[in-house]
């Protein structure tokens, strides 16, 4: 089968399905009048690794043309350029003289919506631009560095109305989906416990052509590559959860987080920091220059949340050591449990008594439909799939200028793991509260329909 064709098909068939679809979850005062684009003029803030990628697969569909791009590195201007060509696409509007010329960007008439992809520390600001400007914003992850930063993106999508989708695309993986369709069914009862985080050893660095250079993370700041540019400077100064929307993202959505529940407070423990200078002396010798570097971020994070119904979450950021990658995913609830970790699911009732079953039947039975009807379309969108259900979401809703399912209020919540993480570490663990970011409306929002199949 045609992958392009088929994923154009899927697109057709879900704009058709999803123009039934007026009003979407959110609050009522933030939409503006609705108008379904045929056609959605996209604009690319930061190209890098992840901005090609997103690139790439809008390059795949027929209802988005990209009207301009932005990038402070030619080099990768260079290579989105000649994507856009290969394709026989249009050449775009191309900015990045300075770091600010994404805001001549956001002057253009002719860019409906924008997605943000460059290092952190230009997300929240570059996205309150975007929003004030009135673009459909779409944001990586994290969305945001400070509580200021949080509230900043709330305040700025309430005084404009403009949408925000924080980008997440661990929402949209098969198992987390078919997970997600467990818990509304209540097959694990009500909910209890939940354990997640991002345990990636990140000492090496991607290069250019994606491929993994390990050894290559001793260099970092100027004469990194790609994410070491940026990245690791977090590491030396903030001992926090710096990245904590991979994890939490899914398990916020499972458990209604800003509708109907929410974070109330959160306390945090980090180990010592050794990983990176052991790595540092290790490949690039004792002498090195970064060998002097002290790193702040402990080598494991801890955090544990409390919800307003009254389950825990255990959130753990683990970078910095040799490890194989995984999200730690556990979801617990009266009636039985998941663990991502052996890939095991044990419901009372069901599965052999204190006998965990292998959760692939599990997952098969309660597979989403969004992937038993599209799966196999999404394949080679990356990151197994997902990356094509998240931009997805994020076209169908700019097309429509409805409220997005992962949306600026998921986007703080989540986002502010990083610097209540931080106080309470700096304090031996004092637990801090979260914000209401919704100023009361949690208890309200009714939860995203996340069992249609349409995005
Ligand atoms: N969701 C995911 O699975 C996933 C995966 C990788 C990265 N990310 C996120 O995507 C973002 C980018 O990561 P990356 O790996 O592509 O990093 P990267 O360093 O490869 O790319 C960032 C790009 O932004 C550009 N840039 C920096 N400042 C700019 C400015 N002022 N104006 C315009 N361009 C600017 C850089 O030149 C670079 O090309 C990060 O927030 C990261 O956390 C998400």
């Amino acid at each position: 089968m045609d992958v392009k064709k088929s994923r154009r098909d899927f697109i057709k068939k879900s704009a058709l399905i999803g123009a039934g679809i007026s009003i979407a979850p959110g609050l009522a005062f933030a939409n503006k009048k609705q108008e379904k684009k045929e056609k959605l003029k996209l604009g690319l803030i930061g190209v890098g690794l992840r901005g090609t990628n997103h690139l790439n697969n809008v390059l795949l569909r027929d209802d988005v043309t990209v009207t301009a791009i932005c990038d402070i590195d030619e080099g990768r201007i260079a290579i989105s350029l000649k994507a856009i060509e290969d394709k026989g696409f249009p050449k775009p509007k191309v900015f990045g003289k300075n770091d600010y010329d994404y805001k001549n960007l956001l002057d253009l008439k002719d860019v409906d919506a924008v997605i943000i992809s460059t290092p952190w520390l230009w997300h929240a600001r570059m996205a309150k631009n975007a929003m004030l400007a009135g673009k459909y914003t779409g944001i990586e992850v994290s969305a945001a560095n400070t509580m200021e930063e949080c509230w900043d993106l709330v305040n700025t999508h309430e005084k404009t109305g403009t949408h925000l989708m924080i980008l997440e695309n661990v929402n949209y993986r098969r198992d987390i989906l078919a997970i997600l369709n467990m818990v509304r069914q209540d097959v694990f009862g009500e909910l209890v416990h939940f354990r997640c985080g991002y345990q990636h050893d990140l000492r090496f660095v991607k290069l250019n052509d994606g491929k993994t250079a390990y050894g290559k993370g001793v260099e970092f700041g100027k004469k990194g590559i790609s994410e070491s540019k940026w990245r690791t400077q977090h590491s030396v100064v903030r001992n926090a959860d710096v990245y904590p929307t991979h994890g939490v993202g899914p398990i916020a959505t499972m458990c209604d987080i800003n509708r109907g529940n929410r974070f109330l407070s959160l306390t945090s423990n980090a180990t010592k920091s050794i990983g990176l200078h052991n790595y540092i002396v290790k490949h690039g010798g004792k002498d090195h220059p970064n060998a002097k570097v002290k790193f702040k971020q402990g080598d494991v994070i801890t955090s544990t949340i409390e919800t307003a119904l009254g389950e825990t979450i255990i959130v753990t950021h683990d970078c910095n050591l040799p490890r194989p990658y995984s999200l730690g995913f556990r979801v617990q609830g009266s009636n039985g449990l998941w663990e991502v970790d052996g890939s095991r699911i044990y419901i009372e009732g069901q599965s052999e008594p204190h006998r965990w079953d292998s959760a692939e039947e599990w997952l098969k039975k309660y597979d989403h439909p969004l992937w038993q009807k599209y799966g196999e379309h999404a394949t080679g969108a990356g990151h197994g799939g997902m990356d094509f259900f998240v931009i997805n979401a994020f076209v169908e809703s700019a097309k429509q200028n409805i409220a997005p399912p992962l949306d600026v209020y998921d986007a703080a919540a989540w986002s502010a793991i990083t610097p209540l993480s931080e106080l309470s570490i700096e304090n031996n663990g004092e637990p801090q509260n979260f914000p209401d970011f919704t100023r009361g409306l949690w208890i309200k929002r009714k939860p995203y329909n996340w069992m249609k199949d349409t995005y």
